[in-house]
């Protein structure tokens, strides 16, 4: 297999989890976030902040377009699956893996990670937070092909997983 899309919610691990991925598999890891940093030239907080939620979604189709069909490790931002065209192209790549969690353990993730500052979970509660999560749920498991439950495991342990299930 020459590509692997990772989604999931915020704090699911799809950058840590991708890179040790990509690792194992001596292929590149793109990582969204990364790449629409680049594109926009500054800040997801910034951006969020100066253009909005929707702004932001178009920019995020557009990397997805953009890299549909490059070989390596893709992992996505937990808004991707928002848009109906963004689940049309998932749903066509072969390997979309959703990285799912327990709630409380996301929570607990997104409101400890003081390196990646996320607009939509920064300064909220955790019902907020679960008022974002639960609607995605369903879009995550129509998107994906495999579904890796991670909760309580080792990012080792869920790269053996994911290999197991693509078969490497
Ligand atoms: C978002 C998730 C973030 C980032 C942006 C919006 C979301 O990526 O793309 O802050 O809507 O869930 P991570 O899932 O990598 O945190």
């Amino acid at each position: 297999m020459n590509q692997i899309v990772l989604i999931g919610f915020m704090g699911a691990g799809k950058t840590t989890v991708g890179n040790l991925l990509a690792e194992k598999m001596g292929c590149p890891q793109y990582d969204f976030d990364q790449l629409i940093v680049d594109k926009i030239g500054m800040s997801i907080a910034e951006y969020f902040d100066q253009y909005g939620d929707a702004a932001f979604r178009d920019i995020e189709t557009a990397v997805l377009a953009e890299v549909d069909t490059l070989e390596g490790v893709l992992s996505t931002g937990g808004g991707i699956v928002l848009k109906d065209k963004n689940r049309t192209l998932l749903k066509k790549m072969p390997y979309v893996v959703y990285l799912k969690a327990d709630l409380s353990e996301l929570i607990q993730r997104v409101t400890h990670d003081e390196e990646n500052v996320r607009p939509l979970a920064d300064s909220k509660t955790p019902a907020e937070i679960e008022a974002i999560y639960r609607p995605r749920v369903p879009l995550y498991e129509e998107s994906a092909r495999i579904i890796i439950e991670t909760t309580g495991k080792t990012p080792e342990e869920i790269v053996t997983e994911i290999l197991k299930q693509v078969g490497e």
